[in-house]
Parts: C-alpha cells; sequence; structure tokens
C-alpha cells in the first residue's frame, strides 16, 4: 500500500533524508603583537605588569571563546612580519586587534596595511601612553582603528575581544537592546 499523503516516506522504507549543512566557521580574530612586547613579564614591569605575552593573549583566546570566536596571534620585532599578516588577513579574518608597541607612534606602513583590512580594528595598549613622554601621544593606528584601549593592563585584551564580538555581530540579545555599540 501506498503511504498516505503528507506521511512522508519514513517507517517501513528506511530513515527520513537529513540534508546536514556544514557548521558555519567561526570568525578570527588576529591578535598581533610589535617589538619588545615578546619580553612581557620582565621589561620594566613597573610599567607594564608581570604578565607575559603568552598569558596576555591566553586570555584573549579566552575572552573569544566565550564569544565563538577563534585567535591567531603573531609577535614580531619586523615591522614587514605585521605588515604581511595584515595583508593575509584580508578577506580570511573577521578583527584584528593589535598592540604594536612603540611601531605605533611612527610606523605608517602598519597605517596603511590596517586601512585596507576590511574588518574593525582595535589597537590595544597595556600603559597609557597618553601619560607618558610626549613621543608616544601620537599614534598612527589610531586613526584606522575602530577604537583604542589603553592604560588598563591585560584588562584591555578581553575588553578589546568584547568590543570585537559586538563590532562584527556577536553580541548577545540583551546587549544587543541595551547597547548602542
Ligand atoms: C605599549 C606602549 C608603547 O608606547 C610602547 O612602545 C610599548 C608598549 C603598551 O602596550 O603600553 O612597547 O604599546
Amino acid at each position: 500500500r501506498a503511504p498516505a499523503a503528507g506521511r512522508g516516506r519514513a517507517g517501513s522504507h528506511g530513515s527520513i533524508e537529513r540534508v546536514s549543512t556544514p557548521a558555519a566557521p567561526r570568525p578570527v580574530v588576529l591578535v598581533l603583537h610589535g617589538p619588545n612586547l615578546n619580553l612581557l613579564g620582565e621589561r620594566e614591569p613597573e610599567v607594564y605588569g608581570t604578565a607575559t605575552l603568552e598569558d596576555h593573549v591566553a586570555c584573549a583566546r579566552a575572552a573569544a571563546e566565550a564569544r565563538g570566536l577563534d585567535v591567531e596571534d603573531l609577535q614580531s620585532n619586523h615591522e614587514g612580519d605585521l605588515v604581511d599578516a595584515i595583508h593575509a588577513a584580508r578577506g580570511r579574518c573577521a578583527a584584528i586587534l593589535i598592540n604594536p608597541g612603540a611601531l605605533t607612534h611612527y610606523a605608517w606602513s602598519l597605517h596603511d596595511a590596517l586601512a585596507a583590512f576590511d574588518g574593525p580594528v582595535v589597537e590595544v595598549h597595556l600603559s597609557n601612553p597618553n601619560a607618558r613622554e610626549p613621543w608616544r601621544h601620537t599614534s598612527v593606528v589610531a586613526p584606522v582603528a575602530a577604537g583604542s584601549i589603553m592604560g588598563f593592563g591585560g584588562i584591555g585584551y578581553e575588553l578589546a575581544i568584547e568590543a570585537i564580538a559586538r563590532l562584527i555581530g556577536r553580541a548577545s540579545c540583551r546587549e544587543r537592546v541595551y547597547s548602542n555599540v
């Protein structure tokens, strides 16, 4: 007997056909660090604290994980490596979190590379450069960043991931309702 209309083909003739859709890829946040930041933990702890670079990246990764985001990270003492990493992120990464170290204050090649990146860029500094020597008061990265977080030590990494999550639409419903970001 033919199955009754509307009952489908499950039952005596086997299983219901399922169309499996592959899981959407998780957005990737590229976390970049510039010169001398590999020495965090040893370098001027009175200014930068005692946490290591690995500690900060682990914090960023944990905050990203809570938002369903993946983190890739790179530290380099060479400007060109950072420019190459920014180029390689184009069309592939959802956002960039960058602490450019001293390059912040003069590396126009970073400015231009970040300007050619399509997603949001968040600049992070452990210290507050505006409260330090005058040469640190200029950031050539700030004009191409969605925003800058500075002076909060390692908390800045969590805040930056939070900002990125909201900027790329990973905010919870409640946050969307109550936030203007
Ligand atoms: C820094 C601030 C820069 O002025 C300095 O050159 C650094 C670290 C920060 O995280 O506070 O290397 O980016």
